[in-house]
């Protein structure tokens, strides 16, 4: 028996096909259930004790071998067929289409720009945050009402683990590791539990800046909006401020530019006021510089956040705000000449 196996293992090293009809035979032939090979394991059976252990090896070494042979043959006939019939390498190659900058991107980009000509760097924070950062070192109150004016998600039902509504979370970060001059622009995505319609979306972008040093005034931020506005939108542009509140910033105001559509003459953009609001801003309140380690007495800032998406429509007068997030070709493609 050993001696037939030999000469099977011979046969088998050296075989070969011309295609895969040929080489299907081969396999039936030797590893089909009627096969040679499944003959010789028959036959096994009636082998003497003694011998049993040689012949198994044999047996082995030829099953192995056989199946070996047949793989690579058929391995060859696959790289034929795909390496020379399928590839054409004289061909042109495909024309790359090249992408556009996302309008949001274009906007965070000049805003950044803008404000770095003023002298501020770029810091940027996590957008999954706690508490502390987001609310209480901003002088939000426990139970203050104003933690309603922003719809916050919260991870696990957990209330120290959420989703920042603002970007103002930024401030802390920096302010409770570095002391003054600290001269930061804060940019990023934040989020808030908003039916989703034309006009609002569950997250959207904003920018924070933040400068802090000694003798900082109100002077100083009405300066740096003015340079702002007639960067970013023209320098025809006026800029007027309006009391409001925040509770990290005292005082706190919003900020109205002269409508960039009609002029300032009235629009239906601008609801006939001729202004249209573009940001919050005010004088860091002494109780955040404290929170965050710095000496209220010595240092003074200023703050002020704007939306990311507000600041594209009026640039762009893009009217549906889902817009920015649907990733339409159609949509997008029309910003490529602003890259
Ligand atoms: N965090 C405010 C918001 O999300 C925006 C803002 C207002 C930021 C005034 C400021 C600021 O830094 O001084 O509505």
């Amino acid at each position: 028996m050993i001696n037939k196996i030999k000469a099977l293992l011979q046969e088998v090293e050296n075989m070969k096909a011309a295609n895969a009809e040929e080489l299907e035979a081969l396999r039936i032939k030797y590893l089909s259930k009627k096969g040679e090979i499944s003959a010789l394991m028959n036959d096994f059976r009636n082998v003497a004790a003694d011998q049993k252990r040689e012949v198994g090896q044999f047996l082995n070494q030829l099953k192995e071998t056989t199946q070996n042979k047949i793989n690579e043959l058929k391995e060859s006939f696959d790289n034929v067929q795909t390496g020379n019939d399928d590839i054409d390498l004289t061909r042109t190659a495909y024309p790359v289409e090249l992408g556009t900058r996302h309008p949001l991107s274009l906007v965070k980009k000049e805003i950044c720009d803008i404000f770095g000509r003023l002298g501020f760097s770029i810091a940027e924070g996590p957008e999954i945050e706690d508490d502390w950062h987001v609310f209480s070192s901003l002088n939000f109150a426990e139970d203050h009402p104003a933690r309603d004016m922003q719809d916050t998600f919260f991870i696990q039902h957990n209330p120290d683990v959420l989703l920042r509504t603002h970007t103002s979370s930024v401030q802390t970060r920096v302010m409770e590791t570095q002391q003054p001059p600290i001269r930061i622009i804060c940019p990023g995505r934040v989020y808030r539990n908003e039916a989703i319609s034309y006009r609002a979306h569950c997250f959207f972008h904003q920018v924070e800046a933040l400068y802090v040093d000694k003798n900082v005034s109100f002077a100083d931020l009405k300066q740096a909006l003015l340079f702002f506005a007639k960067e970013m939108f023209g320098p025809e542009t006026k800029i007027r401020l309006r009391p409001s509140y925040f509770p990290f910033t005292e005082p706190s105001a919003e900020m109205d530019i002269s409508c960039n559509l009609c002029g300032g003459k009235g629009c239906a953009f601008c609801k006939h006021t001729g202004w249209v609001e573009i940001l919050g801003c005010g004088m860091v309140d002494p109780n955040v510089l404290e929170s965050c380690g710095i000496d209220s007495k010595v240092y003074t800032g200023y703050a002020l956040g704007m939306g990311i998406e507000r600041i594209t429509n009026l640039k762009y007068q893009v009217k549906d705000l889902r817009m920015f997030s649907e990733n339409d070709v159609r949509f997008l493609k029309q910003f490529e000449s602003a890259n």
